[in-house]
């Protein structure tokens, strides 16, 4: 049965991630082929956390189909601010829109909003939870790349604890044959239990925790960079003296392959220096620009437009 909502990137099988992925790489070479599909479609962004990628990419993959977008990009900015709860609000959006990507603060919003919709729902983000549309961008932007999704060493460093990008990642990473995981993070700020009990030793997969960037770097095919998340610190002392525990700069950069990949979700703070943006291997303002193909490529599948075919 076609999947409705998107909540976790385990609602995706590994045979429709590599479809969306595949659809994503097919609409970057011919995005015009593709710009009417959506037309008299209607996105929903509802945004009660700030977001500049995931919010604007949305709008942007949404109108690039031909479709139209409406919403509001803080809670503040909505009835929420009123006490007007997920459930009520979802409610009412079902009959304004055809779709909709909600990011919320509270882990399990976007899940409870699904129970009430009638239009499928995208988790564009909650809490330290799941990121699944930033994972879809992660690995399309990896199979650009490096043309595929397995035998990767990849090196995962900054937040690991409260990062949900990199939550993400490791669950949708770990389907795939021969991936090496290298957790490189402050021994504050290391996988939560349940990622490294239940999905990573219960899946025997090869991983290493360690908060030594530099010995592992040249073993690395992509380096995943992230940043500490002050908005997730109980106090502003730990987030102060964690902050810039990795910074990864040009003499670093010498230590790693001629073909391994800087990404990062972004945004970054201190922890990619500017002077390693003209690196050719810096590839994160790639990757933000993939995640506009990628979420084109879910609308169409979420739709099921996916279905009609393109001349
Ligand atoms: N990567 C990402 O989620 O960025 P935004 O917070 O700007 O959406």
């Amino acid at each position: 049965m076609r999947l409705k909502h998107l909540i976790s990137p385990l609602d995706l099988t590994v045979d429709a991630v590599d479809e969306i992925i595949d659809l994503g790489l097919k609409i970057m070479k011919n995005p015009h082929k593709y710009a009417h599909i959506c037309e008299g479609k209607k996105l929903a962004t509802l945004f009660y956390e700030p977001s500049t990628r995931t919010r604007l990419s949305f709008e942007a993959a949404m109108l690039n189909l031909g479709g139209q977008v409406l919403g509001f990009s803080s809670a503040d900015a909505s009835s929420a601010a009123k006490g007007e709860s997920v459930a009520d609000t979802i409610r009412v959006i079902s009959s304004y829109a055809d779709i909709c990507a909600m990011r919320h603060p509270k882990e399990g919003a976007p899940m409870v909003a699904s129970l009430y919709s009638s239009i499928p729902i995208i988790n564009a983000g909650d809490g330290g939870h799941n990121h699944p549309t930033q994972t879809l961008t992660d690995l399309i932007t990896i199979k650009k790349l490096m043309g595929r999704l397995n035998h990767i060493t990849i090196g995962l460093c900054g937040d690991l604890k409260f990062g949900r990008t990199v939550h993400s990642l490791i669950n949708a990473l770990v389907r795939y044959q021969k991936v090496r995981f290298v957790l490189i993070s402050p021994k504050e700020l290391t996988i939560p239990d349940y990622l490294r009990k239940d999905v990573l030793d219960a899946g025997k997969v090869k991983y290493t925790e360690t908060d030594d960037l530099e010995s592992y770097l040249p073993e690395l095919d992509i380096l995943y960079m992230t940043r500490v998340q002050r908005e997730r610190f109980f106090n502003e002392e730990d987030y102060i003296r964690l902050k810039d525990s990795f910074i990864l700069d040009a003499a670093k950069m010498q230590l790693a392959k001629e073909r391994m990949f800087v990404m990062h979700p972004l945004p970054r703070v201190n922890e990619i220096a500017s002077e390693v943006d003209n690196d050719p291997r810096a590839v994160y303002f790639l990757q933000a620009k993939m995640g506009v193909y990628v979420r084109m490529a879910l609308i169409m599948h979420l739709l099921t437009l996916d279905t009609i075919p393109i001349s």
